[in-house]
């Protein structure tokens, strides 16, 4: 028999996966898997909503400066007035850690991979996720480029995997990328965007293609400002003011490369150009050389800049001084 067109036993099924997403967008515990950069700001964010947040993260060091960070923030958050000495205690015991998946994804409603950007790793991460979470969960990546689609086809669920691309630092920066994947269901990208917003972010949607909306439009920008600098049309601080003053950028586009990692704008450009098969796409050849010679910015205290006394004052990089 069929009803709506389905096989009634289809129908029911169907009946048994929506009642479950609404269960979803009743969301209570959140695992974040990787507890970096990304990862300690998305815990951050969630735990501060009033979600319990299961933070994961191989390294137990990684862990301990996670919490300590966190800490901090809120610290920083307080002291604003923006949140009060109970709320930032209150959010801070809604965080467990964990050192394996494992354990950690099992009584989770979504997990966000926010673990290193590396292929083959978050393929590997995100099939034990899908053996260990709950049938209902939502599995999502904050990857900056890696295919939505690819990472779901490692996984038994691919309708309910999705992209949720938080920007540095996550407890400041208002956007979240919601990328969906080939399969993605209309109802969990609906459920991931009301989420969002009950974080206090803005949602923009964006389909799965390489670099998706965010890195397709500035990653070539910051290949070409590095492109005006290896050809000298222009100096560091020449470059970075004209993006400044003349276009109203808060920061030039070789600051933001430095803030980025020089590792990761290398990286998202290979994926760019490996998707779409483009030259233009092809990290310039200044910027593999100081990939190459650990020049990575701000993380290793040396990019365009000079980064060894801070992150308040721009210092030009030697190499780049005149
Ligand atoms: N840094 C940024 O500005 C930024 C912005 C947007 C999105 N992203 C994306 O967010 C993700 C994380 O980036 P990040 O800058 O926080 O990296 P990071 O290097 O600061 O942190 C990655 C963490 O993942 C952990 N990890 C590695 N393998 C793991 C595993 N198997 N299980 C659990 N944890 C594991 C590492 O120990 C590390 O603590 C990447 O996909 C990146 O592309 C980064």
């Amino acid at each position: 028999m069929l009803i709506g067109g389905l096989p009634s036993d289809e129908a029911s099924n169907l009946d048994l996966i929506f009642a479950d997403l609404k269960k979803a967008s009743k969301m209570k515990k959140i695992g974040v898997i990787g507890s970096g950069t990304m990862g300690n700001g998305i815990a951050h964010v969630f735990a501060q909503n009033g979600y319990n947040v299961n933070l994961i993260d191989i390294k137990p060091e990684a862990l301990e400066r996670a919490l300590a960070t966190i800490a901090k923030n809120f610290d920083r958050q307080v002291a604003k007035g923006r949140v009060t000495e109970e709320e930032k205690q209150a959010s801070l015991d809604r965080i467990s850690t964990y050192v394996n998946i494992v354990d950690g994804v099992g009584d989770c409603d979504l997990v966000v991979e926010a673990a290193t950007e590396r292929m083959d790793l978050k393929m590997k991460i995100f099939k034990e996720i899908d053996d260990s979470s709950p049938e209902h969960c939502i599995l999502a990546s904050n990857t900056s480029s890696i295919s939505i689609t690819q990472l779901a086809s490692v996984t038994k669920r691919p309708e309910k995997v999705i992209g949720m691309h938080f920007m540095n630092p996550v407890p400041v920066m208002k956007l979240v990328e919601i990328i969906n994947g080939y399969s993605t269901s209309k109802e969990v990208t609906e459920t991931i965007e009301k989420l969002s917003k009950d974080i206090g972010k803005i949602p923009a949607m964006a389909n799965d293609y390489p670099g998706f909306i965010a890195n397709r439009i500035l990653m070539p920008m910051i290949n070409e400002a590095i492109y005006t600098l290896f050809e000298g049309v222009g100096g560091v601080e020449e470059i970075d003011t004209v993006m400044k003053l003349g276009m109203a950028h808060p920061m030039g586009p070789l600051q933001l490369a430095d803030f980025i990692g020089l590792d990761v704008c290398k990286a998202i450009l290979e994926v760019l150009y490996d998707g779409f098969g483009n030259p233009k796409y092809a990290p310039c050849p200044l910027l593999v050389n100081m990939v190459n010679a650990g020049k990575l910015g701000v993380k290793s205290g040396e990019g365009f800049y000079s980064w060894t006394h801070g992150t308040k004052e721009l210092v030009v990089s030697d190499s780049f001084s005149k």
